[in-house]
């Protein structure tokens, strides 16, 4: 069930602070954060700082995600760094975030052989998925998941899969997009429950009940406990938030709180 599984929360940074600025945020958040062993948390920084962001964390808190990384591991790629080149250094990527979608133009195949590359490199996709305002309105929105979650999975083994994150990130509700709240809780219930059903199709029951899905876009603390409480989402993925200590840890807090409340009413 998804109860079981750890509370994923990931803190994308995308293109924000130097070497010495994220230095001084890992160490405020590890002031912060005590270790919670039901919490997974997960840093993206920049590429530039994971090598030393790796050396400074207390690996039993925090976990690292690359934001991107080319599809090709070797090679004649002026200025692009391999998943080949990340396999010791981070456990996650980001894939398909939308700003790489939209301003770097990643095609539906891109974002596939990008998580065939993460896969091959032990690394595993944090596979972002997610409609924008003009395609909600116009009905579109399932399909383009639908498209998005079937075609970037298409490379994989079933077993392959299974290992992906998925996270249902609406672009109408990212703060760099204009959203200034998270999508509304049934309208992310909806979604995860679609994302769900493309899963079950695919590789049966089982499998799309284990299978990780979290949601990202405006995510702050007073929203944890809301978004966490939806059946089948298993953790959340913010990005401004993420940048500021004090909501970072309070969102984990939130999540750490929202965990137990969960546990009591189980039993
Ligand atoms: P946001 O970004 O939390 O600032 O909306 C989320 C994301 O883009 O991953």
């Amino acid at each position: 069930m998804s109860t079981m599984k750890r509370t994923l929360i990931v803190g994308n940074w995308k293109m924000n602070l130097n070497t010495h600025e994220a230095s001084l945020l890992v160490k405020r958040l590890d002031d912060q954060i005590p270790i919670h062993r039901d919490i997974e948390i997960v840093l993206a920084p920049p590429m530039l700082t994971l090598q030393p962001v790796s050396q400074q964390i207390d690996r039993r808190k925090f976990r690292l995600a690359a934001q991107n990384a080319y599809y090709r591991d070797e090679g004649a790629f002026t200025g692009e760094v391999s998943f080949t080149m990340l396999r010791d250094l981070v456990h996650y990527a980001l894939i398909g975030h939308s700003e790489r979608r939209i301003y770097f133009h990643e095609t539906l195949e891109i974002v596939r052989d990008k998580v065939q590359a993460a896969v091959r490199n032990e690394i595993v996709p944090i596979l972002c998925v997610g409609e924008s305002k003009h395609e909600r309105l116009a009905g579109e929105a399932k399909r383009v998941v639908h498209d998005q979650v079937t075609t970037a999975l298409s490379n994989l083994t079933p077993e392959e899969a299974e290992q992906v994150v998925i996270a249902y990130e609406p672009v109408w509700a990212i703060s760099t997009f204009g959203g200034s709240e998270p999508a509304k809780p049934d309208e992310i219930h909806a979604m995860i429950k679609w994302i769900r059903h493309l899963l079950k199709e695919a590789y049966g029951e089982q499998a799309s009940e284990d299978m990780r899905v979290i949601y990202g876009a405006s995510v702050d603390a007073e929203f944890v406990g809301d978004i966490l409480g939806l059946d089948g989402v298993d953790g959340l993925l913010p990005g401004a938030a993420s940048l500021n200590y004090h909501k970072f840890a309070d969102i984990v807090e939130a999540a750490y709180r929202q965990r137990q409340s969960m546990e009591e009413s189980d039993g």
